[in-house]
């Protein structure tokens, strides 16, 4: 939407961001079976840029499990046009950790990795 553009008309690369997170933290919690934080953000790169009526998507894929931690690759598409050949406008690593109701990690229960390596296997 034009609110979410920059001077240039093109959309603000922290509103991508946003939407990436919240799209991460959605695979997260599924997975974790609980909340998530976002602990870190790496490997962004913007290929190209977003523009006002554009339609995206983003894709989440679990790149590893750690104890607490969830890494991530999210990428984003941009699909606007069912003409066209959909493009990726966005990529990034994201890292999430399981946390409790107070805010403080948690360990990654082994039911869970469990699971998470049975549906990887399939
Ligand atoms: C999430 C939080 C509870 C983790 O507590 P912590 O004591 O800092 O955690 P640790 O340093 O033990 O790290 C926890 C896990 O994250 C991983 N981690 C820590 N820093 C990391 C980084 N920069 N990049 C990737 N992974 C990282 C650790 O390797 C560890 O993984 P593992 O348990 O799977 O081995 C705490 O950092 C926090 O509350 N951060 C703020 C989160 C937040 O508000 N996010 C929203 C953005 S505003």
């Amino acid at each position: 939407m034009p609110a979410d553009t920059n001077w240039s008309g093109d959309v603000f690369g922290g509103w991508i961001v946003s939407q990436m997170d919240l799209a991460g933290a959605i695979h997260a919690e599924r997975f974790s079976q609980g909340r998530c934080a976002t602990i870190s953000i790496n490997q962004m790169t913007f290929l190209v840029p977003v523009k006002v009526g554009d339609v995206i998507s983003c894709y989440t894929r679990i790149l590893k499990v750690g104890n607490t931690s969830i890494q991530m690759q999210i990428e984003v598409w941009d699909s606007h046009d069912s003409s066209r050949i959909p493009k990726r406008v966005t990529a990034g690593v994201f890292t999430f950790v399981a946390v409790d109701v107070k805010g403080e990690k948690r360990q990654i229960t082994e039911e869970v990795r469990q699971k998470y390596l049975a549906y990887e296997g399939s």
